[in-house]
């Protein structure tokens, strides 16, 4: 298998878009074009670019059922809704109980990584697809292999890319659900692999996209298992998409109050917020959590602090945390309830670095009581540990 990346394209969206179509044509003409959609920018990106190109691509989106909630909405329904010609694949009942068991970080990134490779494959095998369109952008494919996109050539083959990595071991900070998998396709095509996700955010918008797409907070590819500490269950799942919607659409209507936007671009010209959303689990304080030290992935305790809330000395005594993963400033403690709740919000240019969102904490009072109401809820965190030392997910 090749994969063919679009490398050091125009940024400006209209030559970007007039390049990506060229590129798409050059590889998909008469060509059957499988193409995974997520929800996310991304992914959807991708799409309106094969369609732009008038390639025949299949947009197809597999429900695993870890998807979040936003605004009482489902993922599935919310694309069905904007691209309705979208074929969706119902793997919850097989992918589920596999998920279910694990606690380890990698082993749940690993597992999403089959679930989607072995349903992806499936697929492409009964609509006899030729290729696979895929919305891998620039930090995923830094993180995988170690290497700059620039020491990419525009086809590549898996063996080159695997022995590339190799030799660059160093530079390796995770395994992406999507990166450095081998598909029963002649190629992959990826248009937008030299882009971040703001320059994608800007093609959405050239492209005429409602604003709930273009200014969708990133959701990672393990999706609510990267944001439940230990073992995912039934119940423990149920309750993540409660309070996540709850903190994710809350701080947006804050956002949306004050700038008439969900997310705008601050004077340090990250995004912000680039992701608000909660993590949940059991004892949280007593269970080990992703950080980052170096550019390598650790796995450590956080550590709680309490008291007057100062968003700059707090954020910066975070930032000088060692031996832990994480500040986690106490909000509420409760002797009743299941689930301990972590409030993050993080502001970032392209996801390998993070600053916390310097939320009102009017607003972070309001989360506190919106996620008090839940009777599963216990104790209340907001994370104040920007990347590094932290990562922005928890797996
Ligand atoms: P971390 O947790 O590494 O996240 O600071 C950085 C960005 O990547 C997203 N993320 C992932 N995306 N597969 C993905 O496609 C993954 O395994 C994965 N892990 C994290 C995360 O949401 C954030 O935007």
């Amino acid at each position: 298998m090749l994969n063919h990346r679009l490398i050091d394209p125009p940024r400006e969206p209209e030559k970007f878009v007039r390049t990506a179509v060229k590129f798409l044509q050059k590889y998909g003409k008469n060509k059957k074009v499988f193409c995974a959609l997520s929800g996310g920018v991304d992914s959807s990106c991708v799409y309106l670019l094969l369609k732009e190109a008038r390639v025949d691509a299949l947009p197809v989106f597999i429900d695993h059922g870890l998807m979040r909630i936003i605004r009482g909405k489902e993922e599935r329904e919310y694309l069905k809704k904007l691209f309705p010609e979208l074929i969706i694949v119902d793997i919850r009942k097989k992918f589920l109980p596999k998920i279910f068991g694990e606690g380890d970080a990698e082993n749940k990134r690993k597992l999403f990584k089959n679930a989607y490779s072995d349903t992806i494959s499936s697929v492409i095998k009964e609509e006899k697809c030729d290729l696979l369109a895929d919305g891998t952008i620039l930090p995923d494919i830094e993180e995988s292999f170690g290497v700059k996109i620039s020491d990419l050539k525009e086809t590549m083959s898996l063996e080159e890319e695997i022995n590339l990595k190799e030799k660059n071991i160093q530079g390796f900070v995770k395994s992406q659900h999507n990166v450095e998998i081998e598909y029963e396709v002649e190629a992959t095509i990826q248009p937008v692999a030299s882009l971040n996700k703001y320059e994608i955010r800007k093609i959405l918008e050239y492209l005429k996209m409602p604003p709930e797409l273009v200014y969708r907070k990133a959701f990672p590819g393990p999706a609510l298992s990267a944001r439940i500490i230990g073992p995912v269950t039934n119940e423990n799942l149920a309750f993540e998409k409660k309070v996540h919607d709850i903190v994710e659409s809350n701080v947006d209507d804050y956002y949306i109050e004050k700038y008439s936007t969900p997310m705008i671009i601050n004077e340090k010209g990250e995004q912000e917020p680039f992701q608000a959303f909660a993590a949940i689990g059991e004892d949280i304080l007593n269970r080990k959590v992703t950080g980052i030290v170096n550019g390598k992935r650790t796995y450590e305790l956080p550590l709680c602090v309490k008291g007057k809330w100062d968003y700059s000395k707090l954020t910066d005594l975070a930032s000088q945390l060692k031996g832990y993963s994480r500040l986690l400033y106490e909000l509420e403690t409760d002797k009743k309830g299941v689930y301990d709740v972590i409030i993050r919000s993080v502001n970032s240019k392209d996801a390998r670095t993070a600053t916390i969102t310097n939320l009102p904490f009017e607003l972070i009072e309001k989360l506190k009581i919106l996620l008090k109401e839940i009777p599963e809820t216990k104790n209340i965190y907001f994370d104040i540990t920007p990347k590094p030392p932290a990562t922005i997910e928890y797996v």
